[in-house]
């Protein structure tokens, strides 16, 4: 490649606070070095000859530098001066870090692993307007985790049948419910008619009971309509917000997010994550989303189920996502990690004790599978949390919980 060694600063000292800072974890059988450059100078300067329109002066300042090389692992360094936030924003980000290097032909893999940005482009950036500090005092919930549920069948039930679960649901002492990801506005549930039952579910739980829940509707759409979705869903009495964030692209989140309209908290969910951080070798890494999920403002992110549920993940994996939500090292609000898909309450300690207690569970057949019904399966898994925050073994506090050790019975503890 001509120009490669034009991009390697091996030995270099380069300025953490004008670069984002990528890891690429690369198979290939060129010489790694090679391989980097290729990478560098396909998200920069972009071609892969010498140019009669390049100018050296700029040459430096524009191109990408490899400024570490680990094993199979590169480190690349893009200038800040790259990046276009006010027009552009995480699209622009993404064509950068994560974008035509993956189609490169004289790589056989290469995978994104890790992202850091600089305080000044961070600070473009709100963060979440909620949070876990925000969500907790919404639902006078100050240490406990959330315990929540995915209505399910999740395509199928009308309107007043998704509020009768809800309602069931805050009744069996649940902090959360939330539309599934292909729920939007089909004609057997339109958005409206669902969001108006559901308000009036939750209103109910909390005159009978005091308990106070809040119900995510998903307002995943068309970039143009999304704010305009999401308002409708306000005005008729959501109490949060769900998007599928990276089938709409994190601008859905950071116009809900910065718009003063909206109240609420935006609850993001990661459909399709799965294409592009499953295979080890290839693709981009869940924390990456999770940094940028943060930076636009999602106020509660699902980060896998730490190698427990029944989507893929890892413990370490899905650590390191809920570790981002976290990080003082980003200068925003904390996110609420959700830990969601095939939870049932026989995992809730193993959760608790591997994640601690900012932690929003989510069970959907693991509620609504319960032999005690919905509010039998919300008992269930309060109860389960209730113990685990308590630090007692769930075998034990079954002894005196009727629900829990139902739903044990039925599906064991893991
Ligand atoms: C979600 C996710 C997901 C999951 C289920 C949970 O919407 O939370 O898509 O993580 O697969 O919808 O359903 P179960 O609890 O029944 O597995
Ligand atoms: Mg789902």
């Amino acid at each position: 490649m001509e120009y490669e060694e034009r991009y390697l600063h091996l030995n270099e000292r380069i300025d953490v606070d004008s670069h984002v800072i990528c890891k690429y974890k690369v198979t290939t059988d060129m010489k790694m070095t090679t391989a980097a450059a290729a990478i560098a100078t396909e998200q920069s300067t972009g071609t892969w000859t010498k140019l009669s329109t390049l100018n050296e002066d700029n040459f430096l300042k524009r191109s990408g530098k490899v400024t570490a090389i680990d094993g199979n692992v590169a480190t690349i360094a893009f200038p800040v001066e790259d990046f276009s936030l006010d027009i552009g924003g995480v699209p622009q980000i993404l064509s950068i870090i994560a974008g035509n290097l993956f189609g490169l032909d004289a790589l056989q893999a290469v995978r994104l692993e890790e992202v850091v940005f600089p305080k000044s482009m961070l600070r473009e950036f709100k963060g979440p307007k909620y949070g876990i500090d925000g969500m907790r005092s919404m639902l006078k919930r100050p240490t406990k985790p959330l315990v929540g549920t995915i209505v399910k069948p999740k395509i199928g039930l009308t309107p007043k049948e998704t509020a009768e679960y809800v309602y069931e649901a805050g009744m069996g002492g649940l902090t959360n419910g939330k539309d599934d990801e292909t729920l939007s506005n089909q004609k057997f549930c339109p958005l409206i008619d669902r969001t108006e039952a559901i308000a009036d579910a939750i209103d109910r739980v909390k005159s009978e009971t005091g308990h106070v829940m809040m119900h995510a509707i998903n307002v995943s759409t068309n970039g143009h309509q999304v704010l305009e979705v999401a308002e409708m869903a306000q005005d008729h009495g959501a109490t949060e917000l769900m998007v599928d964030v990276l089938t709409c692209g994190f601008g859905a989140i950071q116009v809900l997010a910065e718009d003063p309209s909206i109240k609420l908290p935006i609850h993001v969910h990661r459909t399709m994550h799965g294409a592009m951080t499953r295979n080890p070798e290839h693709g981009i890494s869940m924390n990456v989303f999770a940094t940028l999920a943060r930076m636009v403002g999602g106020d509660a992110l699902h980060v896998g189920t730490f190698g427990v549920g029944k989507m893929k993940g890892s413990a370490e994996e899905d650590l390191a996502n809920k570790d981002i939500c976290l990080t003082k090292n980003l200068p925003y609000k904390r996110v609420m990690p959700v830990a969601s898909g095939g939870v049932h309450p026989g995992m809730i300690k193993k959760l608790v004790d591997l994640a601690g207690l900012d932690l929003q569970m989510q069970a959907g057949g693991g509620v609504s599978g319960h032999p005690g019904g919905v509010r039998g399966g919300a008992k269930a898994m309060s109860q389960a949390v209730d113990a685990a925050a308590a630090g007692i073994e769930l075998d034990v506090y079954a002894k005196d919980h009727k629900e829990l050790a139902q739903a044990l019975q039925k599906w064991g503890s893991a």
